[in-house]
């Protein structure tokens, strides 16, 4: 079972400067931090632990000790803070001390915070190859470290939709799909990406029409129908010019029937990337909780697609991809 994450950290004011809530659980054992970090008391904010601090498991014993689960940075630390976890969220691979699948939460959460940053915060947009290549880098190495890993990153992701958590997935989920089928460690980097940006067109679209509750209007879904060319012009105008990358973005809803849009390639016309992403994302779709229905069990998921969606989605890419799940 999926477990629900908070979105969205907390942020309050306080003598009108603003601060955000870091779960200490988001703090990387080995790192420096490069911001401050304070406790709320009662009779104000308290200063806990100081700029070029080393994060050790020993500090993090204590702060549990202490009860202490949450602290306070800056709000104009936050670019700071994503780039901290940006540069040590290799280190959380190098950790032995954690088991599995708290390793395995740790990166979801670390990778869901960067991607929510990147899709939500307009100005974070000029690094999105710092932060995709922060991103697909740890759940590959993730994914190549332990055959394991795959479950127990599902068993961590988000129940509730929310598009950053959807593009994790549906990189991890590709990411998965591209090491059964034996990719070259340079194009499943390159796949991983392709399928974190796939869905980057939505942040063009307003969040009213994203997040509504209820079914969408024919005038609507028009709307969303444009994501997968806004997003290949958000990423052309950020620099990526990897073709197979872009063909992700924009084709993921290409069907091989040709009934697919925008613009209703066939079968020989979409490329490998938007085939494995279009299984990726069609699955992580059906198992993810929605206002308007709830999420399917990964059995349900795959049964359905393999019986109603054999038109639309590449044969032998979702055989793979249910014997993969299917393992587990
Ligand atoms: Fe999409």
């Amino acid at each position: 079972m999926k477990k629900v994450r908070i979105k969205n950290p907390i942020e309050l004011h306080i003598n009108e400067t603003k601060f955000f809530e870091i779960e200490i659980s988001s703090l990387i054992i080995d790192s420096v931090i490069t911001f401050e970090l304070f406790i709320s008391q009662e009779n104000g904010l308290k200063s806990i632990l100081k700029p070029n601090t080393k994060i050790t498991q020993q500090l993090l014993n204590k702060l549990h000790s202490l009860s202490i689960e949450k602290v306070l940075t800056e709000d104009i630390q936050r670019i700071n803070y994503i780039k901290y976890l940006e540069d040590n969220i290799r280190l959380i691979i190098a950790q032995n001390y954690f088991d599995q699948k708290t390793k395995s939460k740790v990166i979801y959460d670390t990778a869901s915070d960067i991607t929510q940053n990147l899709f939500e915060n307009p100005d974070a947009m000029k690094n999105i190859r710092r932060s995709s290549k922060a991103v697909v880098d740890i759940l590959l190495n993730n994914i190549l470290q332990s055959d394991n890993a795959l479950l127990s990153m599902m068993s961590v992701s988000s129940y509730d939709y929310y598009t950053y958590t959807h593009c994790v997935d549906v990189s991890m989920y590709s990411l998965s799909l591209g090491k059964m089928l034996q990719f070259e460690q340079i194009d499943l980097v390159r796949l991983g990406t392709s399928a974190l940006l796939h869905d980057i067109g939505k942040t063009k679209i307003e969040n009213e029409i994203i997040n509504k509750n209820g079914r969408l209007t024919d005038d609507e879904f028009l709307k969303i129908k444009k994501h997968p060319e806004f997003g290949y012009e958000i990423a052309k105008n950020l620099g990526q010019f990897d073709r197979d990358i872009l063909s992700g973005i924009v084709s993921h809803h290409e069907k091989l029937d040709g009934t697919g849009y925008p613009s209703g390639l066939k079968n020989g016309q979409i490329t490998n990337f938007a085939q494995i992403i279009a299984i990726a994302d069609v699955f992580d779709a059906l198992t993810t909780k929605r206002s308007y229905k709830p999420a399917l069990g990964s059995f349900d998921a795959l049964r359905l697609m393999r019986n109603e969606m054999s038109n639309h989605l590449n044969k032998s890419y979702l055989e793979l991809f249910i014997k993969m799940l299917g393992k587990k």
